[in-house]
Formats: C-alpha cells, structure tokens, sequence
C-alpha cells in the first residue's frame, strides 16, 4: 500500500499506530540532533520527526540529502507531540520515522508554495502545476468542484437531463467573434467552437427533451477582464413548455439551494427590476445592491438657475454618498480625478456638503439657496453628514460615469462585502440595441430572443423601445447568468433575422437548420446559462474568476504555461490548405 493515511488525517487517536505516508516536503527544520520536516499532500500537513537516538544512521543520511518539494513515503509510528500546534488538524501528533523512501527529487521551485507565496503572477501562471499546490489555488478549485456537484444534484433533482452538444459546430452569435478551426477534410472550410450551445440547446426542445442542461465549456474571442476568460464554463439550461415565471422560479431555487448548500446563507428576497428602473436607478445593468446611493434627479430642480455646467444638459442626476460630508479638498479632488479618468470621461462633478449640523455647503452657492439645496437632498435620500455628488450630461453616458463613481465609493467605502449576497433578477430588457460600428441594430441579448408580445408593433415604429422577454441575474454587481424566452415559429424568427439585417439567403445559410427544425413542431420554449466561473468565485467571496480556473489564460489570451497559441508547422498548413499572409 503506497499510503494508510493522507497527511491530513492523524489524530491522537491513531497514536502508537505504524503508518505510511506519502507527500511532498513543504519545509526542513534540521536542529543537528533532530530534524522536523512538514510532509504536505492534498490534505494536509503531518510533522515528521527524525532523531539521532531515535532513528538509524542510514535514514538519517538520506533526510540530508531532501531538498524541499521532494517526493517521499515514509513508515512510522504517530507520537504525541510536546509542544501542539491547535491551528493545525494534525497539530496533536507527529510520526517518529522509521523508514523514508525518496520517490522523486525536485529543483528548488521558483516560488515559495505557501499561502503567501513571493511568485508573481506570470510566473505562478508558468509553473500552474506548483501554485495549484498552495492552499488558495488548490481550495479554490476544490471549492469550484462542489459548486459544480451541488448544481448537477439540484438541477438532476428537479428532472434535468444532461447532455453534451458539439464543440465543432458552425458560428453561434452571441456578441464576440468565434474561434475558428479549419476543417483538414472539406477544404477551405472552417468550424467555429461554440460561444454557447445556444441553437443547440434549441434543438433539443425541439427534440423533446424538454428539461436540458450542460456544464459546458464555451469560446468567446473577446477582450478580457478579471471576469472574462476566452474559454469559461457555463451551466446551460434550457426548459420547453414553460413561461418566463417558471424559469425565474427555477433558477432562483437554484441559487438559494447553492447558498444554502455552499455558504449556509438563507436568500429569502429575490427582487425584480425592470431594466428600465435599474438603469435610472443604478446607471447600471448589473446594480450592486448590498448598498444604497441610489440616483436621485435632479434636472427639474437644478436648471433654469444660471449654473451653466447644468443648464441645458438632458440629465442633472446625483448620489448621496453616507458619512462623508467632512471630506477634506484633497479627497473630493480625488473623485473629480476618478471621474475624470478617460475610461470614465466625465467633465464635472459637483460636490455638496450636508454638515451634521445640517448645513449645506457647495461650490454652487451662488446659484442656488439653501432651501434649494435642502430639496435636492431629499431627491437623492441624503442625510445629515451625507456628502451629495452631481453630475450632468447626455442621459446614457451621465448614468454610466456616475455608477463607476457609485462603485468606486461602494469599494472605498467598504459597503461591498463579499459575505454579504444580494442577487435580484433584472427583466424587460430591449431587444436591441444600436451599434454605432456597423450602423445597425444588434440583438442586446441574442437573435432567438423572443420580443414581448405587446411591443411587436413598435418594432416597425421605435425599435429601441421593443422589449425582449430576456432576465439576467445579477449577485452582487455582476451579471452571473442571463436568459431568455425564444422565437419557436419560423416566420418570427425571419423576421428577426431581417431586423438584424440579414438577407434572407444569409439567415437561410447560417440558420437554415433551426428555422427548418422550427417547422417540424417547436414548442414553445427558453432558458438561461449562468456563467459557472463567476458564480463560483462570486460564491468564494471574490470577483476574479482565474484562481477558480485550473488553467486559465493571461490577459493577451495566452496560457505561458503551455506557450499557446503557438505556430504550427508548414505541413500541418499544407494539411490544412492554409497560407500565412506575408
Ligand atoms: P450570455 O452571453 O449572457 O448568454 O452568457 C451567460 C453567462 O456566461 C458568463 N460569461 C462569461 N464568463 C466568463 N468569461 C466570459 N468571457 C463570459 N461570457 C459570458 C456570464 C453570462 O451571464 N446562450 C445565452 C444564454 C441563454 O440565452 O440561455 C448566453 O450565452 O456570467
């Protein structure tokens, strides 16, 4: 038997006992007479002890010849240790060695692989293989596969089916490129991987498989972030039969069971929020809502006075940000620099200092009287000590800065705990939205996206009002999944397409099989796919989804690891019938 027990196991109640271990060493302590080493594996750490009365003078050559991250096994007997350790599991006991067998050398690693390693993070990403041997990376993935277990027993549970769909498929639209991968066998032709199993999934409705989901695997060329990886897993679901209420319901049974299971914390409150509110409310899609500051407007109240940076502006809109009216100069320039910060681009911001004592201070006073002031606290529910921040501007761009500002203080302020979770389904999304780029509509969710019935009519009229029956749920300002009812009948589904500005050979060409599949008795249908990696370290109190990726990819999409992307060589080209552009 290579091992009776892991390194994490041991107690007094195995004293006296003979065991094998086997483990990596973590650290050498050699006191001359006696040497203690840290035997690590997944599990744990137990101590070993080697002594000179003790232990036999060929055992005690070799220990020192260990280097640390050395393979070993060793045969001993568990001691109770003089001096405990209560933070450590095995803490109690040590093992006497009475035999050591060195299974593999190593090089000293380039890292330390403790929990507060001094590797930085491309070099971590290097040697993936010893950082996922440190407590954070290697809890973080065992966290991730208990999210995982937990999903597939809930899921399974309320009558799911998992199945697997294709990766080499042809160009699902989800609003990044696709990977392609070019096809050795039909000449000068290409599969895309999947940004989703979005068409699939559909099919499978058609099918008959009317509850479907996949922890599944996607590929979006697209620019990352702490929250984007080029390849993410999704869990991906679909249901037939079913109207928008069921599927909220369900996946919000989903993620209380998760918390509950993961985290022990009972979600009673899911609120609803229709886009439209959360944007005039949070200028924002995915609003946080642990905290308050909500939006207050201001454009009735603040035009018309002879402020310029106001007046004629579409929008005058605030946020009261608790506790800070004693702000000093240095840190409301600090703001104005914030929001000033070309990925934010705002011109002004303008401060108001509600004192404790219920005086109000501003740099606008000129403008405007006290009661005036009063007044647009009570529109941005400010209170006494409470620092009001203004800004104004075209509607969309002014809502979008002043929720970066919002969150910037959420942070500052430290009102976002991460062991606080507050998720709320967001709903009545636009179907589409104008892209300047191209010059044309998009579909905002995606083009199988059922509109509300209601708005159809005003497609013709203002496009940019017509609703999709489309939800995302957002945990604690980020959007973890996002969904929606489909098109199942094939003349809707055209007339999507020709929205969008396909013609109608290009629709038949890329999408002819579902609409063709849409003939042969589609019910009607819909669904939703949580992102798994954001769920999962938004679950682990973090917003960063790489440590919760075994491999995951750098910032210009490459593993260092592996070296990929890489060149391929001239015969594999031939093979493949492609010529590099000089
Ligand atoms: P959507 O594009 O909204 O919907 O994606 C669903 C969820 O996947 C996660 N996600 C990502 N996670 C990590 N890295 C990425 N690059 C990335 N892109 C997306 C997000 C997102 O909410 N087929 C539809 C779902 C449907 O309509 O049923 C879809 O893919 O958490």
């Amino acid at each position: 038997m290579f091992r009776t027990h892991t390194c994490g196991e041991l107690s007094l109640a195995n004293k006296s006992q003979i065991v094998t271990l086997a483990g990596w060493v973590q650290k050498i302590r050699d006191k001359g007479f006696m040497v203690w080493i840290d035997l690590r594996d997944r599990y744990g750490i137990t101590q070993l002890i080697f002594d000179t009365e003790r232990t036999d003078a060929k055992t005690l050559e070799l220990v020192k010849t260990l280097g640390r991250e050395f393979v070993i096994q060793i045969v001993g007997e568990v001691i109770e240790r003089e001096a405990k350790n209560d933070t450590m599991a095995t803490g109690s006991v040590e093992v006497l060695v009475q035999k050591l067998t060195i299974l593999n050398s190593s090089k000293v690693p380039p890292f330390t692989i403790e929990n507060n390693t001094d590797g930085g993070e491309e070099l971590r990403m290097k040697y993936r293989y010893l950082d996922i041997r440190r407590n954070p990376v290697k809890n973080s993935l065992i966290f991730r596969h208990k999210v995982a277990q937990e999903v597939r027993l809930y899921l399974s549970g309320e009558g799911f089916i998992e199945i697997e769909t294709p990766y080499l498929i042809k160009s699902t639209p989800e609003g990044a490129r696709d990977f392609v991968v070019p096809s050795r066998m039909n000449q000068g032709q290409f599969y895309a991987l999947p940004q989703s199993p979005q068409t699939f999934k559909q099919l499978l409705m058609v099918a008959g498989m009317d509850k479907y989901f996949q922890l599944v695997k996607c590929f979006r060329d697209e620019d990352l972030r702490a929250d984007r990886q080029p390849e993410f897993t999704q869990i991906d679901c679909e249901m037939a039969f079913i109207e928008q209420e069921d599927i909220l319901n369900t996946f919000e049974g989903l993620t209380k069971h998760l918390l509950k299971a993961i985290r022990n914390i009972e979600v009673h409150q899911f609120p609803r929020m229709t886009y439209n509110e959360a944007m005039k409310t949070y200028g924002n899609d995915k609003p946080d809502i642990r905290f308050g500051m909500k939006f207050g407007e201001l454009t009735d109240l603040a035009q018309g006075k002879g402020f310029g940076v106001f007046d004629g502006q579409e929008l005058v809109v605030g946020i009261a940000a608790p506790g800070c009216s004693e702000y000093s100069r240095k840190q409301t320039d600090a703001l104005v620099d914030f929001v000033k910060r070309s990925q934010i681009g705002a011109k002004a911001l303008i401060f108001v200092k509600y004192g404790l004592d219920g005086s109000l201070k501003s740099s606008v006073d000129k403008f405007f009287t006290e009661a005036e002031l009063l007044k647009w606290a009570e529109r941005l529910g400010a209170h006494k000590g409470d620092l009001m921040l203004i800004m104004a501007g075209a509607a969309d761009t002014t809502r979008g800065q002043l929720s970066a500002l919002r969150m910037h203080l959420a942070e500052t302020l430290g009102l976002r705990n991460p062991d606080v979770f507050a998720p709320l389904w967001v709903v009545d999304f636009p179907l589409l939205e104008w892209d300047e780029e191209s010059n044309r509509f998009h579909a905002m969710h995606h083009p199988f996206t059922s509109p509300k019935p209601e708005d159809i009519e005003l497609l013709k009229t203002n496009p940019k009002a017509v609703r999709a029956n489309a939800y995302d749920m957002v945990l604690n300002g980020n959007e973890i999944g996002g969904g929606s009812i489909r098109i199942h009948d094939k003349e809707t589904q055209k007339m999507m397409f020709n929205y969008l500005g396909f013609t109608p050979e290009q629709a038949e060409n890329q999408f002819g099989f579902l609409m063709n599949a849409f003939e042969y008795g589609a019910p009607p249908h819909g669904g939703l796919a949580f992102g798994l990696d954001r769920l999962v370290a938004i679950l682990g109190g973090q917003e960063s989804i790489r440590d919760f990726i075994a491999f995951p990819k750098n910032n210009s999409g490459r593993d260092v690891m592996i070296d990929a992307p890489s060149k391929i060589d001239q015969i594999q080209l031939d093979e493949l019938h492609l010529e590099l552009k000089k």
